[in-house]
């Protein structure tokens, strides 16, 4: 596996090279990062991974300062697991110049859920991935679906762009308890963490109950709101969607419910697919 730094090493580590696929992430990896790389593997052709931890979609009272960088480790974790190639830029290697040319992603996407509480958040994101893109210029890119609003953001910006790579949806990988795999999970204390597991029980409880017949979408996301309060999180909402563009529920349309909250001073997402009702 070999480690680039620059734009100029990455072009020609990868000369003659075609249909990669490429796995971008913000580093301090985990099994779920893990899974998305043994994906990539699976269609066979080399896979670029990019670790790279992007001020751009940080807010600035959010964990850009703290957020681990923990290359060495992650690099070993990406070997072990087969990735061919590692780009990992230095800010003024990706960013030589404030990036005043950005992507605004469609607000009807990108302004609700996460976009809401996390303002600039997926122009962040879409600017980044552009960038990679265009960096590693991969056949296919695989997404983790934890991050579901980002996977459906970033698929949106390949069709509108016309983009000539297939965006892959990976399924979320969780611990034994159910608690979906996050960089973040580390922030965790252990009170917090044995808690963290009422975020998926959550959304398994909306499912449970949407399975029963239950069709009154606001009292189920408000239900799980005030249980999520009671045990002493801080949720920012719990949210009942179609899978497809995050509308307002219909008949037919297979669901999706989504979830971010506080513990403490960790923020956890996480969202579960239901079939359509
Ligand atoms: O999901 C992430 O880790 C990041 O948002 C991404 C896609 C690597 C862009 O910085």
């Amino acid at each position: 596996m070999r480690i680039v730094h620059t734009i100029a090493e990455l072009r020609q580590a990868l000369a003659g090279t075609t249909g990669c696929t490429f796995v971008p992430t913000m580093g301090n990896l985990h099994e779920g990062h893990l899974a998305l790389v043994r994906q990539a593997k699976e269609r066979g052709g080399p896979v670029v991974a990019s670790i790279f931890v992007n001020r751009l979609q940080f807010a600035p009272h959010e964990d850009f300062e703290r957020y681990p960088r923990t290359l060495e480790r992650d690099c070993e974790l990406l070997r072990g697991v087969g990735c061919n190639l590692v780009f990992a830029p230095d800010e003024a290697e990706l960013y030589p110049r404030a990036q005043t040319y950005r992507v605004e992603p469609d607000p009807a996407l990108a302004d609700l859920l996460e976009g809401h509480f996390r303002p600039g958040f997926f122009t962040g994101v879409c600017t980044v991935v552009l960038k990679l893109f265009s960096c590693v210029q991969p056949r296919a890119a695989v997404f983790g679906k934890k991050d579901y609003q980002q996977w459906l953001v970033v698929r949106e910006m390949v069709r509108q762009f016309a983009l000539p790579i297939e965006i892959i949806g990976a399924e979320t990988t969780r611990a034994g308890d159910g608690l979906a795999l996050s960089s973040r999970n580390g922030y965790l204390g252990a009170t917090e963490r044995a808690e963290a597991v009422a975020l998926a029980q959550e959304l398994r409880g909306i499912a449970t109950a949407i399975a029963a017949g239950a069709r009154d979408w606001e009292a189920l996301e408000a239900g799980a709101m005030r249980t999520l309060q009671q045990r002493g999180w801080q949720p920012d909402y719990v949210a009942i969607r179609r899978q497809g563009d995050l509308g307002a529920p219909r008949a037919g349309a297979p669901l999706v419910a989504l979830a971010a909250a506080r513990l403490g001073a960790t923020r956890l997402i996480d969202n579960l697919e239901i079939g359509a009702v």
